[in-house]
Parts: structure tokens; C-alpha cells; sequence
């Protein structure tokens, strides 16, 4: 039994969770982290991406994510690399730099290719670029866009797979679970990507989901991906609700999280579901939704909620 025990047995390659390394040193939370049974994937939450890795421009700072990756191998753990190219958690000498287009190029480059290259051969998969589109489908407007166009998108595949060729390089966003306008971009995206030979493997779906408030057409989404020759995860799982929590509540959460598994399950080129940390001890959503919580699978006191129930049952779909 456990969640990634249960996910190998019906092929998919993997359930994993984010986590961070603050936690590290809570021995009641590593002890379900480290279970390989439950989870045999981790994805650092945010000791990978750019402020952590190149906090000035050319000094480089592994220490917090070679502990994730460190972990990961010492639990025989798959590893998510999260992230290369995003417009937040973006130091300001790159957000303001007011560089050229041949010389943020090569920042990029450089970037990429050092922070993959350093866990070259060790990562399954990397998000290279991170959410690029806003929630009606034009490009977000930040510096990469700005200075690069669209162009940056390849600049980074390209650069990640030169630095490790067997990571699956993925581009990451939310919002594109069902059928919406940012859905049909990213599905634009890809086939556009696709017809230029760039180097794409897979598709991440964050899935930041709202109890009760699931999008429709989860499976339908899942195969508009993989028909496009991409695999598809779900990569930041997690269904948030209003507080406090009421029997209603956890019972339709558990609902929830069983209808997106499934749709997981489902779907033959969906390698995977990742939550975005298992325990509300450390879910990043009472912080940035006020009022709202009890997002993930285990409580507070790290016990299993309803919704552990309804991952199980979405795998065994
Ligand atoms: O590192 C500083 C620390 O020095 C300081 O004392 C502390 C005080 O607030 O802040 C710490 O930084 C925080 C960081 O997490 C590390 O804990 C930031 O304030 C906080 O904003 C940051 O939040 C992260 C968030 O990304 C930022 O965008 C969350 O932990 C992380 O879970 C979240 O993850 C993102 C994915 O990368 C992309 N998709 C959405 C997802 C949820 O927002």
C-alpha cells in the first residue's frame, strides 16, 4: 500500500510531492516523506529556481537544492527540477536588467544549462519554462517576453536539453486543466514547438484546484496533450477550501482529488501526480489565499484526510 506503490501498479511511473527544505529537519514529516511506498518522486518547492541558483548574475548556490537532490537519491526517489525560466522568484538583476536580446540570450543559456547540468542525469524531468501565459491566453508580458518574444521558449529547451539529454524538459502552468482560452494556447504552443523540432517532452499541469470547483473535461484535456505527442503530469496537485473545514468540506474534497486522479489514470501518457507538499502543516495556500487551506492529503498533525482515501480511489479507478 502507498500512493506510489499503488500508482506503480497501474503503470504510471510515479506519485510524488513538492517539499522544501525548511522541512527537512521535522522527523515526523520526513518519515512520510522519505516512504518510498507513498511517494517516489519529490519536486524541490523552491530551492531550484533562479533566486536560489543565481542570486547575481554568474554566482551559482547549490546548497539548499543539492539537499533536495541529495534526499532524492539517498530515498530512491525520482526528481522533478522546478524551475529554469519563471517571471517570479526572478532576481532583479535579471527582471531589471534592461539587457539586449543577444545578451539576456546568453543569460538564459547560461543559466539553464549550469542549474540542469549540475543534476544532469539524476532529474526525470525538468520544468524549463514556467508558467508563460496569462489566464487569457496572450504571453505574459515579463522581461524574457519582452526582450525575446516568444523565442525565449526555445532558447531554454534547447539550452536544458544540451545539458542533460535524457531529462524530459517540460513547460509548466496552471490553468490549463480544462478547456479554457490558456489551455488552447499552451495546446498551440506545443504544436508549434513541435513543428520547429524544439526539444519538448511534456506538459505540467499544476492543477491548483478550488474544493467543489473542479474544471470539467480533465481526461479530455489530458489526451488533447498527449495527441500531440507530449506526456502530460499533474505537477502542484492541491484543492484548497474555505476555513474551517467542515465533514462537507472533506468529503467533497476527497470527491475532488478522486475525479482528477482518475483522470490521471485514465490517461495512458499521464506519467504522473505530484501534490504540492502532502501535509497543511506546509501548504503555501493559507499564505497567499486569506481565509483558505487544508489544501493537501494529510492534516496539520500530519494524519491522513478523507482526500487520501480519494487519491487511493482514483489510482484504483
Ligand atoms: O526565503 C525567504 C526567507 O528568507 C524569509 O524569511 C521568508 C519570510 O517570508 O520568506 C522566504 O521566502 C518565501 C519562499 O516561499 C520560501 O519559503 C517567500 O516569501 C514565499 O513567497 C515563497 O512562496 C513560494 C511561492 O511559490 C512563491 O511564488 C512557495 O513556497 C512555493 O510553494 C510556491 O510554489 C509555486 C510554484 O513554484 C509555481 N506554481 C505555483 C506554486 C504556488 O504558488
Amino acid at each position: 500500500t502507498g500512493l506510489n506503490a499503488i500508482a506503480k501498479s497501474i503503470g504510471k511511473t510515479y506519485f510524488g510531492t513538492a517539499t522544501d527544505n525548511s522541512e527537512l529537519s521535522d522527523a515526523p514529516y520526513t518519515a512520510i516523506l522519505d516512504n518510498i511506498n507513498e511517494f517516489g518522486q519529490i519536486t524541490p518547492a523552491n530551492s531550484m529556481k533562479w533566486d536560489a541558483t543565481e542570486p547575481s548574475r554568474g554566482q551559482f548556490t547549490f546548497t539548499n537544492a543539492d539537499a533536495i537532490a541529495n534526499l532524492a537519491k539517498k530515498n530512491g526517489q525520482l526528481l522533478r527540477g522546478h524551475n529554469c525560466v519563471w517571471y517570479s522568484q526572478l532576481p532583479s538583476w535579471v527582471s531589471n536588467g534592461g539587457f539586449n536580446a543577444a545578451t539576456l540570450t546568453s543569460i538564459i543559456q547560461t543559466h539553464c544549462s549550469t542549474v540542469v547540468g549540475r543534476y544532469k542525469g539524476s532529474v526525470y524531468s525538468w520544468d524549463v519554462v514556467n508558467e508563460p501565459f496569462n489566464d487569457d491566453g496572450t504571453w505574459r508580458t515579463d522581461v524574457f517576453y519582452n526582450t525575446l518574444g516568444t523565442s525565449y521558449v526555445s532558447i531554454a529547451l534547447q539550452a536544458a536539453r544540451a545539458a542533460d539529454p535524457n531529462a524530459k524538459l517540460y513547460i509548466n502552468d496552471y490553468n490549463i486543466e480544462g478547456q479554457s482560452a490558456k489551455t488552447t494556447a499552451m495546446l498551440n504552443l506545443v504544436k508549434s514547438l513541435k513543428q520547429q523540432g524544439v526539444p519538448l517532452d511534456g506538459i505540467g499541469l499544476q492543477g491548483h484546484f478550488i474544493v467543489g470547483e473542479l474544471p470539467g473535461n480533465l481526461q479530455q484535456t489530458l489526451e488533447q496533450f498527449t495527441a500531440l505527442g507530449v506526456e502530460v503530469a499533474y505537477t502542484e496537485l492541491d484543492i484548497r477550501m474555505s476555513l474551517p473545514a467542515t465533514q462537507a468540506s472533506l468529503a467533497q474534497q476527497q470527491k475532488d482529488y478522486q475525479t482528477v486522479v482518475t483522470a490521471c489514470t485514465n490517461v495512458p501518457g499521464c506519467v504522473g501526480v505530484t501534490i504540492w507538499d502532502f501535509t497543511d502543516k506546509y501548504s503555501w495556500v493559507p499564505n497567499t489565499f486569506s481565509g483558505q487551506g487544508e489544501a493537501c492529503p494529510w492534516d496539520q498533525n500530519l494524519q491522513k484526510k478523507p482526500a487520501y482515501q480519494g487519491i487511493v480511489s482514483g489510482l484504483e479507478a
